[in-house]
């Protein structure tokens, strides 16, 4: 049998404790990478996963943070930078100060933590960066505007962070998940007067009928970071239930 395709391979993956970044961080470890994940709450973490606390949102944190996890795993390889949180409502309900909050997070924590790991990944052979974006980036959905600005600056950033490392060998690429089944909109749902219908509408606006998996967008960034992907840079690839491609006809 041949050995997996990231043995020997290190990954820093952020949000790595919850959802979309945990699945990420097992699959990559079962893979054969060495994984560290950084997050605000990373207690409890399976084995073989190292947790590092830190909060993308401070510079410090994040440079501490991730000289902590090239000595723990003896390099970075591959960066997923997948921290991120939500903000609802048009573009009149959101305050200034919500809208810097989310975008340091969303944004300036992908740009600390990737200048943080860029002396790491310059020393690999095998250097990978994988954002995770958003369908938001790509359509125009209801009363979110502010986070699709930042997911539309993450699909920006990630180009044109392409195009300045692909002489370093450095491949840049983002997913952009549709509605996935995570922690994140289980909390979403418990907030709507009627859970049960939300979650039925949220399935009816995905052409397949139901949510994407937090597995299933671990395997489309695995891809991504995996040399087997190594002519591949500069692309958002689409994890959404076909919600971006299909113009489907409603079914009677
Ligand atoms: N769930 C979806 O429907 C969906 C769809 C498209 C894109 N996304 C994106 O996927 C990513 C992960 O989302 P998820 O659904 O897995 O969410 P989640 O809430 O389950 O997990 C997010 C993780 O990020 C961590 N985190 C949040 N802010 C942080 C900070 N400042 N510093 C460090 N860690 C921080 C949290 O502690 C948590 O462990 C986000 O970037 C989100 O925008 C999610």
């Amino acid at each position: 049998m041949s050995a997996p395709d990231l043995a020997g391979l290190t990954a820093l993956v952020t949000g790595g404790a919850s959802g979309i970044g945990l699945a990420t961080a097992r699959l990559l470890a079962a893979r054969g990478a060495r994984v560290a994940c950084l997050d605000l709450e990373p207690d409890g973490l399976p084995d073989p996963l190292t947790g590092i606390r830190a909060d993308v949102a401070d510079d410090a944190g994040v440079r501490e943070a991730v000289a902590e996890a090239a000595r723990v795993l003896g390099g970075i390889d591959i960066l997923v930078n997948n921290a991120g949180i939500g903000a609802q409502g048009t573009i009149e309900d959101n305050a200034d100060d919500e809208w810097h909050r989310v975008f340091d997070v969303n944004v300036l924590g992908m740009v600390r933590v990737t200048r943080a790991a860029l002396p790491h990944l310059r020393r690999s052979d095998s250097a990978a960066i994988v954002n995770t974006c958003s369908i938001a980036a790509t359509a125009g959905l209801p009363d979110r505007v502010l986070y699709s600005a930042t997911k539309g600056a993450v699909l920006a950033l990630t180009r044109a962070t392409a195009a300045d490392l692909v002489h370093c060998g450095i491949r840049v690429n983002c997913v952009n998940p549709g509605t996935a089944d995570t922690p994140w909109i289980g909390r979403l749902l418990d907030r709507a007067a009627d859970p049960a219908a939300e979650r039925a509408a949220l399935n009816a606006r995905q052409p397949m009928g139901r949510l994407v998996s937090a597995d299933e967008v671990a395997t489309a960034i695995a891809y991504l970071a995996s040399p087997l992907s190594g002519s591949t840079t500069g692309i958002d690839l689409p994890v959404d239930g076909g919600m971006q491609g299909l113009r489907i006809r409603p079914r009677t």
